[in-house]
């Protein structure tokens, strides 16, 4: 019986939600993050714990077969690997920023610039196409100095909450890409390993799909179950079971996170009472 070898961020912004969907998907490891490698006792997989830099690498030699890692990595790694699930989590913009005090009025302000980055292939695609030309300087870590030190002019790096840039009188003027994380997978796994990858994804889209959605349960008047069904997106029909008291019912579905709030103000217009809100842990379909 074959592993599925499956690398994650060893410690920084990827780690605790990488383990955790892993969690979520009821896989549950023999040791702690604190090792260099995991195992599963209920499903064939092991985890590798690597700097997220390294992770497309590792992937690309199949010394890992999968990996959880950012987008920002993978572009700039430009690796031969398949990228195969978004992930919706670690999202973040890949920005220019400058020092506060600069005026700033185009991207021409970088001609003849000086830019700190960890990210020089996917910056000089982006300068190539905006026709600029300025001097990358690479660096491998604590860009956001840069400029404060006199190393660089400007920086280009990954924003995420932005309160590093605040915290360096810096100001993002220019956004390149975003980026969140993603599954990559090598493109030459044996049809065993496809397998047990097929598993996973079947597990975390449906991990995936539950967190995008709540449960609902709420009492109704009879005459109002119409216009409540009519203002549930996407839905075919809600469960609808008569309660004790005469002219109500009980009703059940299932609604979108990003449709909720809307639902809910219509919800209480329709006279709709004791609005039970249930997350949901799976949804197979
Ligand atoms: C990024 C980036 C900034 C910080 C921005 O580092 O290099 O330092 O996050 O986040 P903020 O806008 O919320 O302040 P990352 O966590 O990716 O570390 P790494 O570059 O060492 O992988
Ligand atoms: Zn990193």
């Amino acid at each position: 019986m074959e592993t599925l070898k499956l690398a994650i961020q060893k410690s920084g912004r990827l780690s605790e939600k990488s383990l955790e969907l892993i969690s979520e998907c009821d896989i549950r490891l023999t040791q702690g993050k604190r090792k260099l490698i995991s195992a599963s006792n209920d499903f064939p997989l092991q985890i590798l714990y690597l700097r997220d830099d390294d992770i497309p690498q590792y992937v690309a030699d199949g010394v890992a077969d999968i990996g959880i890692v950012g987008e920002n990595e993978v572009m700039e790694k430009a690796k031969n690997v398949s990228m195969v699930r978004k992930l919706g989590f670690a999202r973040c913009r890949m920005s220019l920023a400058i020092p506060q005090d600069e005026v700033y009025e185009s991207v021409q302000w970088f001609n003849g610039k000086r830019i700190a980055t960890s990210y020089p292939h996917i910056l000089k695609d982006y300068l190539q196409d905006k026709n600029i030309r300025a001097q990358i300087e690479q660096i491998s870590g604590s860009v956001e100095i840069a400029p404060s030190v006199g190393l660089a002019d400007s920086i280009f790096d990954i924003v995420s909450s932005g309160s590093t840039l605040v915290g360096n009188r810096l100001k993002e003027v220019e956004l390149v890409c975003k980026s969140e994380a993603v599954i990559i997978s090598s493109q030459s796994l044996s049809k065993e390993k496809e397998k047990i990858l097929d598993d996973l994804l079947f597990r975390i889209d449906t991990v995936l799909r539950s967190k995008g959605n709540k449960y609902i349960l709420l009492n109704a008047p009879n005459d109002k179950i119409k216009e409540i069904t009519n203002i549930l997106p996407g839905m075919k029909s809600p469960t609808v079971m008569p309660l004790f008291q005469e002219g109500w019912s009980s009703m059940h579905f299932v609604v979108s996170e990003k449709d909720f709030w809307n639902v809910v103000d219509q919800l209480k217009e329709y006279g709709a009472e004791g609005i039970l809100v249930i997350p949901i842990e799976k949804m197979i379909f």
